[in-house]
């Protein structure tokens, strides 16, 4: 049996995620900041991904039961500048939203390498977007000039580099590390202006969470595949 830890699983995408790989008969760990918001059939674990005690008892709690993880979904993150030009944005704006989103997923994974590479095969999730594009910012078009956030949108784009990095070090070990875009989903961080449900921006990273052996690493992609950096 796989054992999976998803971070933000108390609502939106992350809850779904964490609903999802539980149907695919994985124990899940839903890290949320308040037990009562894990979704039916997982275990509630306390991680608010920003604070450095929380993330040691999650890899604690995971390890003293376990003793590996094999499947890491780092969704928990927040939009600090929605509707904030990237003239107005601030540096209160970028410490804000690069504290959960990169931070947070450094802190997380970092905690969790021991325990990945004890599963063998683990797969890492990120969960970032088609606006940390730089070819798609740069080309000026679309939803990337529609949705120009200073500090969200670079926070995933550092996301995804680190989704680079992590990768080429541990396909070594067996794991694959991989960024997803879920798409444009109705849910609290954008407003509930997205088109997709959650259910349906969930696909792609429980798709990248179940990889078989021999499966991509260090990838950016959406459901209809690869985005370019
Ligand atoms: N929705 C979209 O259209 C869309 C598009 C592209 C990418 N994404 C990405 O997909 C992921 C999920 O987004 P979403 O739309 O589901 O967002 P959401 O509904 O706003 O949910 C965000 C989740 O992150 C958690 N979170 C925030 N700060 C945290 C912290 N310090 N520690 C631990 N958890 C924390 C929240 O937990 P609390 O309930 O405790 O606040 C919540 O579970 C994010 O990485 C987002 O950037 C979303």
């Amino acid at each position: 049996m796989k054992i999976a830890l998803v971070t933000g699983a108390g609502r939106g995408i992350g809850r779904e995620i964490a609903r999802q790989l539980g149907g695919h008969g994985m124990v899940v760990f839903a890290g949320v900041r308040d037990e009562s918001q894990a979704p039916e059939g997982t275990r509630p674990l306390l991680l608010d991904v920003t604070d450095e005690a929380a993330v040691t008892n999650a890899a604690k709690t995971v390890g003293e039961e376990f003793g590996r993880l094999d499947v890491l979904v780092n969704n928990a993150a927040i939009c600090g500048d929605l509707g904030v030009t990237p003239a107005e944005a601030t540096a209160g704006h970028m410490r804000a939203t690069y504290e959960v989103g990169v931070f947070g997923v450094v802190a997380v994974t970092h905690a969790m390498i021991p325990l990945l590479r004890a599963s063998g095969g683990a797969r890492v999730v990120n969960m970032t977007t088609r606006l940390a594009s730089l070819a798609l910012t740069s080309a000026g078009e679309g939803i990337n000039a529609e949705w120009a956030m200073l500090a969200y949108n670079s926070a995933k784009s550092a996301l995804n580099a680190i989704t680079v990095l992590y990768a080429n070090e541990l396909a070594g070990s067996g794991i694959l590390v991989n960024a997803v875009d879920p798409g444009h989903c109705a849910t609290d961080l954008t407003g509930h202006t997205g088109t997709r449900t959650a259910a349906q921006g969930a696909a792609v990273a429980v798709r990248m969470a179940t990889l078989g052996t021999g499966g991509p690493t260090g990838t950016f992609s959406s459901e209809e595949g690869p985005l370019p950096w």
